[in-house]
């Protein structure tokens, strides 16, 4: 079997093989279900099974219900599944991504030929429904198993090839097109969180951000060297106490016709956080292998912005460090300068994203005097016990942005919530000996870190993400199964397209 999902679009046939997916609305006589013309004359006899099978069940098709009929009589299909879409009319784009998640997760591993067929009650099913539909699969379809040396298959998912039959073949394959890229970069996500720290060092981050070039991005790296020239003492001094180097890439995408300034994404990319000498307990520890999720999102987006072709000028930014105890490791007390100028005391060296994010924020700002900046990080615990695992935190300095990002949010299900800023916060971070200080005492520990990033951004319109809930032991959905969810790239894509593609 291959190791992907395969699509292709073909108008609806007169007969059908193998695994068949129809869909139907709830309603009609019986209270049950309603078929649109062209499936009941597909099915032909068995179209009498399936009211039957669903009568007999008391099957309503609810969205993401389905009725699952093996070798049906009159059919040389090998299994009929009738997926409850709800009320057509009532369909959102996340129904449908839900829906086609939901459909993946119910066929076996041995499914190989799987034909869905998009028609229902009430006119023809948009081709951007069924594009949605397909990325859900593909999403669901994804796991996280090179180092499983023995497969088994009972528990894989199944990666068939797909038949999508809809009469608007064409439209839907180009709808289709455009949301691989971004399903493409959920992926990129997904890969860089789950992969462990022994194989993700800083410098094999660097190299697979450089396989955006492939799609036409401009990818950079900055090795220590550059990084000392630049003045970046915040970021480097996290890094000291690891035997690996850290790096800053910088990615570029321009598909805008004109050189507006661009949109910048700026993401943690801490690829394990030991804690350093204030080192975390045992428990739990093998989880910071995640702390890069900022920087795994910003190289999705920018993945899915580049093969989409975007028409935007953006820039992504990311930030790489391990955070390791050694004999050259950073102490409490220590005072570092960072790129900006400012001095920070280290109070803790767990506290270590927002000294990465400082001098990146920095720079990008200097050198890119970008429209924004959106940074994506696993920054605090203390977000979790804030807002659990379904909602990001989300810091500006901007309501427009802001509001944005919010029904961004909605619209993908990548929920974020405004969280305060204030200078009675700001207060918290000012230190005895130096600028500020990296830690703000006990309470309201996310907003003490999001007014520190907020020293590095000066007055550019500015959104910080809390995304340490979200995007590592993700929630999972129709659509996801993975750890690591690939947090951000759906909503910023979702965003930039909204907003910024004139
Ligand atoms: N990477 C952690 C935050 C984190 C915790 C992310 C759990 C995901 C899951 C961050 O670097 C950190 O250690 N933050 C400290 C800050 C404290 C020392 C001020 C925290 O949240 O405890
Ligand atoms: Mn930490
Ligand atoms: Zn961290």
């Amino acid at each position: 079997m291959s190791d992907t999902v395969k699509f292709s679009f073909a108008k609806i046939p007169a007969a059908l093989e193998g695994v068949v997916v129809v869909l139907a609305a709830e309603g009609g006589e019986a209270g049950g279900l309603v078929l649109a013309p062209e499936v009941s004359a597909l099915l032909g006899a068995a179209a009498d099974t399936v009211t039957r099978a669903a009568q007999a069940e008391r099957f309503t098709a609810k969205s993401g219900k389905a009725l699952d009929l093996l070798a049906p009589t009159g059919l040389e299909a090998t299994r009929l599944i009738v997926v409850g879409v709800g009320k057509p009319e009532e369909l959102k784009p996340l129904d449908w991504l839900k829906l086609g998640g939901a459909t993946l997760g119910r066929l076996s591993a041995s499914a190989k030929e799987v034909g869905i067929v998009f028609a229902l009650p009430g006119g023809p099913v948009s081709p951007e429904a069924a594009a949605e539909f397909a990325l859900g699969m593909k999403l669901r379809a994804y796991s996280f198993d090179r180092y499983k040396t023995k497969k088994k298959s009972d528990d894989a998912a199944a990666k068939p090839r797909v038949t999508l039959y809809i009469e608007s073949d064409t439209a839907a394959k180009r709808a289709f097109k455009k949301r691989e890229g971004v399903g493409e970069g959920v992926i990129i996500a997904r890969d860089l969180v789950n992969e462990p720290a022994n194989v993700l060092t800083p410098t094999e981050f660097a190299k697979r951000a450089g396989d955006l070039a492939k799609v036409g991005v401009d990818v950079e790296v900055l090795g220590e060297k550059d990084l000392k020239k630049l003045g970046m003492g915040a970021l480097l001094g996290v890094g000291q106490g690891s035997s690996q180097e850290s790096r800053v890439v910088v990615m570029r995408w321009n598909g805008a016709k004109n050189d507006s300034a661009p949109l910048a994404f700026v993401g943690k990319g801490v690829v394990f956080d030991t804690g350093g000498i204030s080192i975390k307990q045992a428990a739990g520890m093998e989880d910071m292998k995640g702390d890069m999720g900022g920087a795994a999102a910003v190289v999705g987006l920018m993945h899915a912005l580049a093969s989409r072709k975007a028409k935007v000028n953006a820039v992504g930014l990311i930030g790489l460090v391990e955070n390791m105890p050694d004999g050259n490791a950073q102490r409490p007390g220590d005072i570092v300068t960072s790129m900006s100028g400012q001095t920070i005391e280290i109070i803790n060296t767990d506290a270590e994203g927002r000294l990465v994010l400082g001098d990146v924020l920095w720079y990008a700002k200097e050198r890119f005097k970008p429209q924004f900046m959106i940074d994506l990080a696993t920054l605090t615990g203390a977000i979790m016990v804030a807002l659990g695992t379904e909602h990001a935190g989300l810091f500006a300095n901007d309501d427009t942005l802001a509001e944005r990002l919010a029904s961004a949010g909605q619209a993908t299900g990548e929920k974020v919530w405004r969280m305060p800023l204030s200078p009675d916060y700001d207060k918290l971070v000012d230190s005895k000996f130096a600028d500020m200080k990296n830690t703000g005492g006990r309470f309201g520990g996310s907003i003490t870190a999001a007014q520190f990033l907020k020293r590095f951004v000066g007055d550019v319109p500015w959104v910080h993400l809390d995304i340490a809930g979200t995007a590592i032991n993700s929630p999972t959905s129709e659509f996801n199964r993975s750890w690591g969810g690939g947090w951000g790239v759906r909503l910023l894509d979702q965003f930039v397209a909204d907003h910024y593609e004139a």
